[in-house]
């Protein structure tokens, strides 16, 4: 099924063939506000992410990452251009993992397979198998009072995964967890990515990880959000963060945001 999320009195497009992108942005736009007193937030957005391609969203904060996510999540509608998701809703993760403290890494999971339409026979199975994809196996019980940080984002991308959609949207999933955990849940992320052929667009401020992950980091601007530059990540996986690649593309990155930052006088 394709959703296309448009102007409010635009149509729905019919289902796209299999070269179309797993997100398409064409001149996408939104301002917050009252009509005369509005904030322009995001400024003629154009993107494709290709089936089964990893690309960053980088840019400092404020800039309309997290805006940008939910309108192609469908939780909130541009004010002009438009978003086409040919493979159907896609799957989110947040910094806060949002998972139900009543129920148990594996209940949280069913949850999700549930409201897929999974028959109950086979919810808890799935669970098991997407918690030992996440390298959880034997965590089904555990509640999530029990679970560090990073394992409650383990649980957090399984239940995620549990949507199987074509496209998975995470907004600085990692940003509140140490370095250490970081870098472990980027070696896992990658794998799964790999694993799993999903598309995926990962928004971040961290230009480290942007480059440690994507095969394309895509720069926005500030005030309002436009994009100022896109990379191509030609660097083999799995990377690392300290790689001597990364840390040299991460360099010319950072002295670009500096320049966006200071052309604002933000921060
Ligand atoms: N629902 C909203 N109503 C009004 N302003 C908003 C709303 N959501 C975000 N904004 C504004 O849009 C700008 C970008 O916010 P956001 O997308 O959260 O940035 P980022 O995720 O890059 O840090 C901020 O100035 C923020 O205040
Ligand atoms: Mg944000």
């Amino acid at each position: 099924m394709a959703t296309t999320l448009n102007k409010p009195d635009a149509t729905t497009t019919a289902a796209a063939p299999a070269s179309e992108p797993a997100v398409r942005l064409d001149g996408v736009s939104k301002s917050f506000g009252r009509p005369g007193r509005s904030q322009l937030v995001l400024d003629g957005i154009s993107l494709d992410v290709a089936p089964g391609e990893f690309v960053t969203l980088l840019g400092a904060s404020g800039c309309g990452k997290s805006t940008l996510l939910n309108l192609v999540a469908g939780l909130d509608a541009p004010t002009s251009g438009t978003i086409t998701v040919p493979g159907g809703r896609p799957a989110l993760m947040f910094q806060e993992h949002a998972l139900f403290p009543w129920l148990s890494a594996g209940k949280n999971i069913e949850l999700a397979l549930r409201l897929r339409g999974v028959p109950k026979a086979g919810r808890r199975p799935e669970a098991e198998r997407l918690l030992e994809l996440v390298r959880l196996k034997g965590s089904y019980g555990k509640r999530v009072h029990e679970l560090s940080g990073g394992m409650r984002q383990r649980v957090a991308l399984a239940r995620a995964l549990a949507q199987d959609s074509r496209l998975l949207l995470m907004d600085e999933p990692f940003a509140a967890l140490d370095a250490i955990t970081r870098d472990v849940l980027h070696e896992e992320l990658t794998r799964i990515w790999s694993e799993t052929g999903v598309s995926v667009l990962f928004v971040t401020h961290n230009v480290r990880e942007a480059v440690r992950l994507a095969q394309r980091v895509v720069l926005l601007s500030s005030r309002p959000g436009r994009i100022a530059r896109t990379w191509e990540v030609d660097i083999a996986q799995p990377r690392r963060i300290e790689d001597a690649e990364v840390s040299a593309l991460s360099l010319d990155i950072t002295e670009q945001l500096r320049g966006e930052i200071r052309r604002h006088g933000q921060h």
